[in-house]
């Protein structure tokens, strides 16, 4: 249905940059110490001025915070620390008159225990909320299976007064919600319409994939009635108005994208995928098992995501969110090259289709952290180092996954100044901040062109610009480099040529192999000097109209 693809390919998220807020580590404006809406609501020029069009907000509803916000308690009102439902309604109508929209979070695979639905289906068997929930008969201390949780532990919870345990997949305070229940489903269609009504410009939606489990079966993932729920939800809700969803979908392959993502618009916008993000572990083991990036793997990744999805789905991109280590220590090099890596990085990953997304501070090259063991505020990380200590590994090798995965390198506070606390809060801050505050901050990278900050801002200008970088296909080039990540996007009338070195040593660059009339768009070196050398991370993307 060509007319129906044409629509598609118009929607604005194509074009569109989003950028993820952490609100907690964003901005404090009352002093506790804590981010908060307010605070965000301040910091709206800063993000106008970089360009972005659409703000991810990680979850502020209300909550007990055991999981800083993904155990939502109530979906329809913000947590105290965060502020009102008032400031919430001011944050969306200060952001459009910006043109810029609100994403929220939606956790809808589990809920806090302290929700009321919850606090109801642990009153009796027989209560209407029971069902909202998954449940098992059993005896203490005969679990009904072997299944484990993300953050440690049995995925099972024992609850006395029953004589029943109930299924969690993240911790025993976030039990998931049972997705078999039609009541269940009704009630989150209109919590989201109402949001709607409220005017977010759409959803990210927490683990996704994750909804239709069948626990009996070891099914967390894609379970069988996946997507016939996402079709309902996406019918019910997102498609009565002019939205964007992304779901969070750590099993997603280049087929099951296709379905999330098929461009007739039944389920979602586009999934976030993890394959190129999860290279650099151990194969078949936990994230903290480390392992060197395969780089023509990762090269291969890339490609295939692109070329699968063309026409038939639709990418996001991004090298960081609150979950993951800091880009720019992680593959890039957070010391000599800091500056030129993280801009290699942003031009490398700015090219490609799909909608990039820029987690807080990646703009300004913030890097990761070492912090001793009692600083880290990460329940995940907190499991991670009792449960590998009783498993008999070493303390630096616990410390040593943790300094490059743990969750908490993303978290710490934006770093606005080099002032007290990084300019981000007049109070102390929940979490240490990054002492390279004094060095990697906001205030002047704003002011100045050259910066990483300059750098984003200038890509997501040339996105609004050149649309062949929405549109164009996307081929691989010199596909066995080792060293080189170069590639070429065309559309009917222009070709778009990124050409990165991933690594800090100088290398020769077949750049002849590419033909001429080539115009600079950016690079991340003051000038080109030699166009046959590449520098340590040298970047850089060219533009030309076709023969
Ligand atoms: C997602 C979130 C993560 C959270 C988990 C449970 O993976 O991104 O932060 O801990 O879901 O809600
Ligand atoms: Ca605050």
């Amino acid at each position: 249905m060509p007319e129906k693809e044409t629509k598609q390919e118009k929607k604005w998220w194509k074009s569109a940059v989003i950028y993820q807020i952490y609100p907690r580590s964003f901005s404090d404006s009352n002093g506790d110490g804590i981010g908060d809406l307010k605070g965000i609501i301040e910091k709206l020029d800063y993000l106008k001025y970089l360009g972005i069009n659409a703000i991810w907000l990680s979850p502020v509803c209300r909550s007990p915070q055991d999981d800083n916000g993904y155990d939502i308690s109530d979906y329809q009102d913000i947590d105290p620390i965060f502020g009102n439902l008032t400031d919430m309604e001011e944050l969306i109508a200060e952001a459009k008159k910006r043109q810029i929209r609100i994403i929220m979070d939606l956790v809808l695979n589990h809920s806090s225990d302290e929700h009321n639905w919850f606090k109801e289906a642990k009153k009796s068997k027989e209560n209407p909320y029971h069902d909202y929930y998954i449940w098992r008969d059993g005896t203490k201390d005969v679990l009904p299976n072997e299944m484990r949780a993300a953050f440690g532990g049995s995925a099972w919870e024992w609850v006395p007064e029953l004589e029943q345990y109930y299924f969690h997949q993240f911790s025993v305070k976030q039990p998931d919600l049972n997705w078999e229940n039609p009541k269940l489903r009704k009630e989150i269609y209109t919590m989201i319409n109402w949001w709607i009504e409220k005017g977010v410009g759409g959803f990210r939606l927490d683990v996704i994939d994750q909804i239709a489990k069948e626990p009996d079966r070891f099914i967390t993932s894609n379970g069988p009635r996946l997507h016939e729920f996402l079709k309902e939800l996406s019918k019910e809700t997102f498609q009565k108005a002019d939205l964007v969803t992304v779901g969070e979908a750590w099993s997603a392959t280049t087929e099951l994208a296709k379905l999330y993502s098929n461009p007739d618009n039944s389920e979602l916008s586009m999934v976030f995928q993890f394959e190129h993000i999860c290279l650099d572990q151990e194969e078949g083991k936990e994230k903290w098992d480390l392992a060197p990036l395969p780089f023509l793997k990762l090269k291969e990744v890339f490609s295939r995501w692109q070329r699968e999805l063309y026409k038939k789905g639709w990418n996001s991109l991004f090298w960081n969110n609150h979950d993951l280590p800091r880009i720019v220590s992680r593959w890039g090099n957070d010391t000599t090259y800091r500056i030129e890596s993280a801009k290699m990085l942003a031009i490398l990953l700015h090219g490609m289709q799909g909608t990039p997304y820029i987690y807080q501070g990646e703009e300004l090259g913030m890097t990761n952290i070492r912090y001793s063991i009692e600083e880290y505020r990460d329940i995940e990380t907190q499991n991670l180092y009792q449960e590998r200590l009783e498993k008999g590994y070493k303390k630096e090798e616990i410390m040593q996954s943790i300094y490059a995965k743990s969750r908490d390198n993303a978290r710490t506070p934006m770093q606005w100044t080099n002032q007290k606390n990084a300019g981000f809060t007049d109070g102390t801050p929940w979490i240490k901040i990054n002492p390279n505050y004094q060095e990697i901050y906001a205030e002047n990278q704003v002011k100045d062109p050259e910066s990483i900050f300059g750098c984003y801002k200038k890509l997501i200008q040339l996105r609004k610009e050149y649309p062949v970088l929405v549109d164009g296909e996307f081929e691989m080039l010199w596909k066995k480099d080792e060293h080189i990540f170069a590639y070429l996007r065309r559309n009917k009338e222009t070709e778009i040529v990124v050409i990165c070195n991933f690594f800090d040593q100088t290398i020769s660059c077949k750049i002849e192999e590419v033909g001429d009339s080539l115009k600079l768009l950016i690079c991340n070196y003051k000038e080109i000097q030699q166009p046959f050398t590449l520098r340590p991370y040298e970047a850089r993307m060219y533009w030309r109209k076709r023969q």
